[in-house]
């Protein structure tokens, strides 16, 4: 809800014309309460998290399907597959989506009803001048650093007996990882991560705008390493330190007793606390 009604008003208020972006964000942001704009990133997450995946799991299904088609010729050069023994159903793959997108709808849901007043009180604001790509780009680094380091040490905890056996154990269910499972855990660890991804913004706030893209960022990540494909070409092999499906990939095909490759999205919390090394 922006505190002017007009493209005039804003304008004013702003001392110079609108960008086309500011515009359209006007048009549509105007009238809508901003906890129904913070609640958007419910829906934001589910059409993500049903499509973002789609691509491979369908090449994999497909090649499951018709072993001598295209897609398992694609499939075939057994480096771009990590685990390339791993075969999953039909049936598993959308027993998987359903039981995650259930899981996301009700705690991300209810989380989102409720933790307006913090978004609120922390400064992430929705009216205009829009932020700039600069803003933008400086603020997800320090999310991904912050998120990253958090992460690091929320998932070790989560492998000491009692954190294991009680929640993380859900999501170490597929030994061998695809983009659908990368938020299938229990709904407990789902409400703790938020934590880490909430900490960034807290300190350094955005505009709403930004909170969507990082979560929308953020998700794609955990797809991304949980992929179970290694992609010569991935532009994210461009990004230093980035992990990578490799570096998660090992965390679960060892699952339990894995004591290393904590690190979600950069290596260095695994290289700096010796978790790097097999044991
Ligand atoms: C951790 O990940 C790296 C790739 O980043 C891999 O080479 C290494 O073998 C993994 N270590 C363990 C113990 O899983
Ligand atoms: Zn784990
Ligand atoms: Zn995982």
């Amino acid at each position: 809800m922006l505190p002017y009604a007009t493209a005039a008003e804003a304008e004013a208020a702003l001392g110079r014309a609108m960008t086309r972006a500011e515009a359209a964000w006007l048009r549509y942001s105007a009238f809508v309460p901003d906890h129904l704009l913070y609640c958007h990133n419910v829906a934001i997450l589910l059409i993500l998290y049903t499509i973002a995946p789609l691509p491979l799991a369908l090449l994999e299904l497909r090649a499951r399907a018709a072993p001598d088609g295209v897609a398992a010729a694609v499939m075939r050069p057994s480096t771009y597959k990590l685990q390339p023994r791993a075969q999953l159903s039909p049936a598993a793959f959308l027993r998987c989506y359903l039981d995650t997108g259930r899981v996301l709808l009700l705690t991300v849901g209810a989380l989102s009803l409720v933790s307006y007043p913090a978004v609120k009180m922390v400064g992430i604001r929705t009216g205009l001048p829009l932020p700039s790509a600069g803003e933008v780009a400086a603020q997800m680094l320090v999310y991904l650093l912050v998120e990253d380091y958090l992460g690091y040490w929320i998932h070790r905890l989560l492998h000491t007996r009692w954190g294991y056996h009680n929640i993380h154990r859900v999501h170490h269910e597929f030994t061998a990882p695809f983009g659908y499972a990368a938020p299938y855990a229990h709904w407990a660890e789902v409400l703790i991560l938020g934590v880490p991804a909430f900490t960034g913004p807290a300190i350094v706030p955005c505009h709403m705008t930004t909170l969507w893209l990082w979560f929308v960022l953020r998700h794609l990540e955990a797809i991304d390493i949980h992929s179970g494909f290694n992609f010569p070409f991935n532009p994210t092999k461009l990004i230093p330190f980035y992990g990578g499906a490799d570096h998660h990939d090992y965390h679960h095909r060892v699952g339990g007793q894995s004591q290393s490759n904590f690190s979600s999205v950069f290596t260095f919390c695994d290289y700096l606390y010796g978790t790097d090394k097999a044991c």
